[in-house]
């Protein structure tokens, strides 16, 4: 069977862009394949969270993830830091890494421009570690979107150069992974380009959302002044709140709103709450679960433990070949 693997950064709650655009998708290849997800909170640290937060954080993701479908039983759920054998790796990779590929990845010169105050070593061998987490477990597909095809890229350099150097045919090249699907992009509530948790307040719904919020964010969707006449195609903002409604609503409620868009009669208001009211029913189960499983101490450690120890596993396994074929030996 094929090992598939990826990785979040705790940086945020889940929404319905990162559900329908990845997390849906990993909840049917946990059936099909090896596959291992991670939280990757040893990247998350290029960003100096406080202490106080990041096991808060992680643990808010672990939740998430568990409350969507992933199953700690199917595929391997675990939080990064969990398996230290990921920094020996890394620590070996970076060796063989050079100054100038690493400068040139477009994620670390978009780094420089946002955060000039902070740029350190481990924004500059971020894509080591990331080609560490993928290599640590051999992993063949990786499901990523196009902003990570470059340190993909880099990944199977570091893999194919690993091979080279000490003549052997260990790493296998990682390819990323599009679900054999069409790609989906949710939309955000304010008119214009795609839901995302910073694309600015009131954009995203999350999974994690009350009915209360989901209204309010909904009811202040933008919106444009209405048809003035029959059939007129639609703008950015209405467009986006259809393709809201085709996730969330029936296909007879997105027909009932699209006729009356063709023939002048909708009223924006009505059809934002219907809207509101869909993705309230869609968000319940959801916003249940989360509740339920963070405060389940107990599950929540029954996984992150399964998960370390299958995680480990493998990557003791990979770190035992790598010393070996590196020529360290034990005394
Ligand atoms: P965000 O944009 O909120 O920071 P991330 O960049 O952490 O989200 O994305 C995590 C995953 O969710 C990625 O696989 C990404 O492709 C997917 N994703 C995020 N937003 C959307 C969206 N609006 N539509 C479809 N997929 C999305
Ligand atoms: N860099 C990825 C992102 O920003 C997260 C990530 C870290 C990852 N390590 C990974 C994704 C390994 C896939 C495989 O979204």
């Amino acid at each position: 069977m094929e090992t598939v693997l990826s990785g979040i950064r705790p940086t945020g709650n889940l929404h319905l862009g990162n559900y329908f655009g990845a997390l849906r998708n990993f909840i049917k290849m946990q059936n099909e394949y090896n596959c291992y997800f991670f939280i990757a909170d040893y990247h998350s640290l290029t960003t100096h969270p406080n202490p106080k937060d990041l096991h808060g954080n992680v643990r808010q993701v672990l939740a998430e993830y568990l409350a969507a479908g992933l199953d700690p039983e199917k595929a391997t759920l675990y939080i990064q830091s969990d398996v230290p054998e990921t920094a020996e790796l890394y620590l070996f990779l970076n060796m063989n890494a050079y100054m100038g590929e690493l400068e040139r990845c477009t994620s670390f010169k978009d780094k420089i421009r946002q955060q000039p105050e902070n740029i350190n070593a481990g924004l500059l061998t971020y894509p080591t570690l990331m080609a560490a987490d993928i290599l640590i477990h051999r992993a063949a597909k990786v499901p990523v979107g196009k902003d990570q095809e470059q340190h993909l890229e880099m990944t199977r350099t570091f893999g194919n150069r690993f091979n080279r150097m000490y003549g052997v045919d260990y790493f296998p090249e990682p390819q990323a992974f599009n679900f054999g699907e069409q790609l989906v992009k949710v939309p955000g509530l304010n008119g214009a380009g795609k839901m995302g948790k910073s694309e600015g307040e009131g954009n995203a719904i999350y999974l994690a959302d009350d009915a209360a919020s989901i209204r309010k964010k909904v009811m202040k969707a933008k919106t444009d002044a209405g048809p003035t006449e029959p059939n007129q195609t639609k703008s950015e903002e209405i467009k986006n709140l259809f393709s809201l409604m085709k996730i969330v609503s029936t296909p007879d409620t997105v027909q009932h709103f699209d006729d009356l868009y063709n023939s002048c009669a909708i009223r924006y208001g009505d059809m934002k709450k219907q809207l509101a009211e869909d993705m309230i029913a869609f968000v319940a189960p959801f916003s249940e679960r989360i509740k339920e499983i963070s405060a389940d101490e107990a599950y929540l450690q029954r996984a992150a433990r399964l998960g370390a120890e299958k995680a480990r596993e493998s990557a003791r396994k990979t770190v035992r070949d790598v010393r070996e074929i590196i020529g360290f030996k034990a005394f």
